[in-house]
């Protein structure tokens, strides 16, 4: 049977036998330094930072770091299979692509390269509503790959529907509804570079291509950046959200709802009671809220509230195959990885995505086996140190 550390002999091997070394590094936590020294400034730090001080971005990490592992052993690791099966599909492994936009500011392939490298993996990848490719061309990319798409609800309910519509009919089998970004989060790196690629009309190809947004803009002005770009800011983000909006989202997608952002036990369970079908527990990348608490410190919290009912996912600071087993130690079913993937797609495109989850599959393949796993369910609170397992 094929495990994901095969990936590791591969290596070996191909060094062995044609001198050659893997052409990004392997240590997932490296990739960021690395991407520092290729990519412009202004995409960089786009990637790169978060909101205010980063206190939040930084607490993700040291949350995920402070849990320990306690290696389990003599316990016939041979044969390992690390599938979950989420909203009825089984996938190789519990990753998930997190939703990151704008990802032609890294590597003009952008979201086509990183659909290919998913599909190829049979990893879903959840697609932005502010990617750089329309929806439709991002779901060619993926073929028959697993996809979802994530949706920023517009002012313009109409353009929400004509987006959802679009989803649905490309292929996209969950919808993630990201609650927590209705406004950008105060983000110095790019304010001191003045730098949203969204003014420059990066990002913005679902509204672009979508009439019910272009219908928007008086006609004579259709050609013109700075009112498309105007019309864009002006419906991007909605600050008047509430619970009872939920509705029209469920009124206009049929498949499985997961929101994204929750971090208080309450409000999993009021999307529990909405009809939700799951969370994200997120605070994206801590990009929004600065001193926000660290991601996997809600987890734990989310989980006993609506971990029996719904399908709890995690996201914000997974680097490497132990952060993984972390989170799914404390509950959550399946992780968004997020920056890391993108440093892959600036170094080395479609082939530098793949490499970044072909490292972190293997890595977490091995942190399974070497601690005395074998499938998904072994993987419970009681794999972590005591002292620090919440
Ligand atoms: C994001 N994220 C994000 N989330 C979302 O729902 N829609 C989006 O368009 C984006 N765009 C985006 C751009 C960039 C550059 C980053 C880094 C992140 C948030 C993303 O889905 C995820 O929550 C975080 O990236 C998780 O944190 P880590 O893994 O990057 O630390």
């Amino acid at each position: 049977m094929a495990h994901f550390s095969d990936f590791q002999n591969d290596i070996y091997l191909r060094g062995r036998l044609s001198d050659e070394v893997p052409a990004l590094t392997t240590d997932l936590l490296a990739l960021e330094a690395a991407a520092r020294q290729t990519l412009g400034r202004g995409p960089f730090t786009y990637v790169a930072g978060a909101a205010g001080g980063g206190a939040t971005a930084r607490a993700n990490r040291e949350a995920l770091e402070r849990r320990r592992i306690v290696p389990r052993m003599l316990r016939d690791v041979g044969e390992r299979d690390l599938s979950v099966t989420l909203f009825g599909a089984t996938l190789p492994a519990p990753v998930l692509l997190a939703p990151v936009g704008v990802q032609s500011i890294v590597h003009p392939d952008g979201e086509l390269a990183t659909a290919r490298a998913a599909s190829g993996l049979g990893l879903p990848m959840v697609v932005s509503t502010v990617s750089s490719y329309p929806l439709e061309e991002v779901a060619a990319a993926g073929g028959d790959g697993p996809r979802w798409f994530q949706l920023y609800c517009p002012k313009d309910r109409d353009v929400a529907a004509a987006l959802l519509g679009r989803a649905r009919k490309a292929g996209y089998s969950a919808l993630v509804v990201t609650l927590d970004t209705f406004m950008m989060g105060w983000r110095p790196g790019d304010l001191d570079r003045a730098y949203l690629p969204f003014l420059r009309l990066e990002g913005l190809a679902d509204y672009l291509t979508e009439p019910a947004f272009l219908a928007g803009i008086a006609p004579e002005q259709r050609a013109d950046d700075f009112a498309r770009v105007a019309h864009w800011a002006g419906m991007f983000g909605d600050p008047t959200l509430t619970w009872d909006d939920l509705a029209f989202v469920r009124e206009h997608w049929d498949g499985p709802v997961v929101l994204k952002g929750i971090q208080h036990p309450d409000d999993a369970r009021r999307a529990r009671d909405a009809g939700m079908d799951g969370v994200v527990v997120s605070n994206h990348g801590g990009r929004q809220v600065d001193g926000a608490t660290a991601s996997l410190d809600a987890l734990p919290g989310v989980v006993e509230a609506v971990g029996a009912d719904l399908t709890v996912l995690f996201d914000s600071g997974v680097r490497t195959g132990a952060d993984v087993v972390k989170a799914l130690a404390l509950g959550a079913r399946a992780v968004l990885l997020g920056r890391p993937y993108m440093y892959g797609l600036g170094l080395g495109g479609q082939a530098g995505v793949e490499h970044v989850l072909k490292c972190l599959l293997a890595e977490f393949d091995l942190t399974v086996a070497l601690s005395g796993g074998r499938t998904l369910a072994d993987l419970t609170p009681a794999l972590l140190a005591p002292h620090v397992r919440d």
